[in-house]
């Protein structure tokens, strides 16, 4: 079952960023750096066109350093965009946010043309964790004027570099099957679109390559050296009877042998985890192409079809 959600406000925040992306010269997006791929807005790039771009990997502190590398090099070698990682702990991250917008749009800084930024990002990426660091530690916060209060926030980061916030959430189509799961095993996904089984068995899907030790480690695996080659229905069953997760009859509980590895990979406990590599994100978006064009085809198809027939029965009419 692909994951599909759909949070409210959406359309309030796409007519938001129409509306204000003709003054903006830098789009920072921020992403979950334990899913940096899944956890972008493919509706976002449509919406802000060739603006410059900063692929904010934020949480980086939960997230696998070698992975972290791997995407920021991923990010960086696309045309006019630029990638950092950043977390919480980063006492003053405006200097940073602000040195690599400046560095992708040289021409602009001084009162005359103050750099506009925008920030977005999906749910749970800690957008407002890190508002919040800006806005108390750095910044004078303007969202009382009028007509910005109610929709967007603007911060002056810097007397030329002004930050917009924006308002609500944009929450893309989930075409990629994988990156549904790993969005919905981060936490970004509402509760009820999914199930926590499927979920679970995809994130032990997604550890067991990778991660072995870490699992073993969390949950007193043994035989770390074959978990890669378990399936992850056996290693939910083990996690589960080794965490108590066990009805009458001596059967394993799945649904909380789910809850907690999910619980675990949310509060981040078992160690710094990437669920994907760029690599892979290209394999599944590409797969997920294909799919989309073999429907969009096979829509084209019916429309002719649809069309077709009713002149074939004016026809038959007119011969009758
Ligand atoms: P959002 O506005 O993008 O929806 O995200 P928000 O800031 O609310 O952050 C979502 C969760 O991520 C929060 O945890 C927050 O503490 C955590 N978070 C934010 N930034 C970082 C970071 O850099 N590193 C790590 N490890 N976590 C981060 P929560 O459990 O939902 O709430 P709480 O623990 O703050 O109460």
């Amino acid at each position: 079952m692909a994951i599909q959600w759909f949070p409210g406000h959406m359309n309030v925040t796409k007519k938001a960023i129409i509306e204000r992306i003709k003054e903006i010269d830098v789009v920072i997006e921020l992403l979950d750096a334990r899913l940096p791929g899944s956890s972008a807005n493919p509706m976002l790039a449509d919406l802000t066109g060739s603006r410059p771009k900063l692929k904010v990997l934020n949480k980086q502190d939960v997230a696998d350093p070698i992975r972290t590398e791997a995407w920021l090099a991923w990010y960086n070698a696309q045309p006019n965009t630029k990638a950092i990682a950043l977390d919480a702990s980063e006492t003053a991250p405006s200097q940073r946010l602000i040195k690599a917008c400046r560095e992708l749009v040289p021409n602009r800084g001084g009162m005359a043309k103050p750099l506009r930024v925008l920030i977005c990002g999906i749910p749970n990426v800690g957008k407002s964790t890190l508002m919040n660091t800006l806005v108390g530690k750095k910044a004078a916060k303007t969202g009382d004027e009028a007509g910005i209060t109610k929709i967007e926030q603007r911060i002056n980061l810097a007397s030329d570099f002004y930050l917009f916030d924006t308002p609500g959430m944009l929450w893309p189509k989930i075409t990629i099957e994988k990156g549904g799961y790993n969005l919905a095993a981060s936490g970004a996904v509402g509760r009820n679109a999914y199930d926590e089984e499927e979920v679970a068995l995809e994130l032990i899907q997604s550890l067991k390559g990778p991660y072995p030790e870490l699992l073993a480690a969390r949950y007193k695996l043994d035989n770390v050296a074959t978990i890669p080659d378990r399936h992850e229905e056996v290693l939910l069953e083990e996690i589960g009877r080794k965490r108590g997760a066990v009805m009458g009859g001596g059967r394993v509980n799945l649904q909380k042998a789910s809850d907690i590895i999910l619980t675990d990979f949310r509060n981040a406990v078992m160690g710094r985890i990437t669920l994907e590599t760029p690599e892979a994100f290209e394999q599944w978006a590409a797969g997920a192409q294909a799919v989309e064009e073999e429907r969009q085809r096979q829509k084209l198809l019916r429309n002719k079809k649809k069309r077709k027939t009713p002149a074939h029965d004016e026809d038959d009419s007119a011969e009758a």
